[in-house]
């Protein structure tokens, strides 16, 4: 599963739902991840949270996140979700968000290695479940432990351990440290795969040539660019596909709006498509005043128009597009 450094769509919160992995699929991700997912209220019988574990074949195989603090919890919820069809379940030891930390969840397992330990023994527990975790470089920068955290997960039989070497106190901001990741990553017994700033073909095939680094995870880089994944793969000549045109841009844009309705119905996929929609004209000129008119547009017919009028040009153009370097 993580030999040949795969490119693997993160997990993203209210993004990398069940539309947006087949997209990241169809264009060439070697493996993608869900939003993190309550192990608790999987286990209570949660509506929503049962929903997310809704997958499609060409998903597969596909890596099921839990977020917890309780082995025994996140034990049971790793079973139910291979059950659903889950290759692998990976734990979230890395969000930084107050409502997930105050939990003892996410990065604040990295305060508490001992808790740690507990949740990994669970799932190398008979019959072992087959697990990931993702972890950022540590609490703060006077607590480094990313290589502690990549240690115990090879000592309990982690097939993989995803690491965004920005501290949990940074949430976003600075830069992802990536010659950190190269030192841990370099000492590692298992795949250690990174994650962070990842935005250009360029980024990731250099990405790709430090030592020790076993393959990438983008997130925020996909967001309205899910042919991301091919273009990298061109770049480090993997594939000899051509760049994407705006034809093939526009029609992965419909086809989006189209499985978002087909998943989450008329109303919510025409509500999230329009979010998807911002990201998908980011750059562009005009994308402001575009932006406003789909946040302000209320129905199917309306949206499509604009997008006509909006996306039309560039499509008209594709002869160009054909030519362009996608290393830029
Ligand atoms: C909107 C958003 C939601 C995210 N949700 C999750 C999540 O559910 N689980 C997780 O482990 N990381 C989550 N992350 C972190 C990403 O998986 C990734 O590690 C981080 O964004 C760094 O990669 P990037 O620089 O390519 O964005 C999220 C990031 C963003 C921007």
């Amino acid at each position: 599963m993580f030999s040949h450094q795969p490119l693997i769509l993160a997990p993203m919160a209210g993004i990398t739902d069940s539309p947006f992995r087949q997209l990241a699929k169809k264009f060439g991700a070697d493996l993608v991840v869900t939003e993190m997912i309550s192990a608790r209220g999987l286990m209570q019988n949660d509506r929503k949270t049962r929903s997310m574990l809704s997958f499609e074949l060409p998903e597969q195989p596909l890596i099921v996140q839990l977020f917890g603090r309780d082995p025994e919890i996140i034990r049971a919820a790793a079973l139910k979700a291979l059950d659903a069809g889950a290759a692998c379940i990976d734990i979230n030891m890395g969000c930084p968000v107050k409502k997930v930390v105050k939990t003892g969840a996410g990065s604040a397992l990295l305060k508490d290695t001992g808790q740690i330990k507990k949740i990994l023994q669970a799932l190398a527990r008979h019959p072992a479940i087959p697990f990931t975790i993702k972890i950022r470089s540590g609490w703060d920068h006077h607590h480094l432990n990313a290589d502690a955290a990549i240690h115990l997960a090879a000592d309990h039989g982690a097939k993989a351990v995803f690491c965004h070497p920005r501290t949990a106190v940074m949430m976003f901001s600075g830069a992802a440290d990536w010659d950190y990741l190269e030192k841990v990553a370099r000492q590692a017994a298992i795949p250690v795969i990174g994650s962070g700033d990842l935005y250009t073909p360029l980024e990731a095939s250099r990405a790709l040539k430090r030592p020790g680094i076993a393959g990438l995870m983008l997130a925020r880089g996909v967001l309205g660019r899910p042919w991301l994944f091919r273009e990298i793969k061109a770049c480090i000549g993997r594939e000899t596909a051509p760049s994407i045109t705006w034809s093939e841009k526009l029609a992965t844009i419909f086809l989006h709006w189209k499985l978002l309705e087909e998943h989450k119905g008329e109303k919510t996929g025409f509500l999230l498509f329009r979010k998807h929609l911002a990201w998908y004209s980011r750059g562009l000129p005009g994308a402001a005043a575009f932006r406003q008119r789909i946040f302000s547009s209320s129905g199917k017919q309306e949206l499509t128009d604009l997008m006509q009028t909006f996306f039309g040009p560039f499509t008209a153009d594709s002869g160009k597009d054909q030519l362009q370097d996608v290393r830029s």
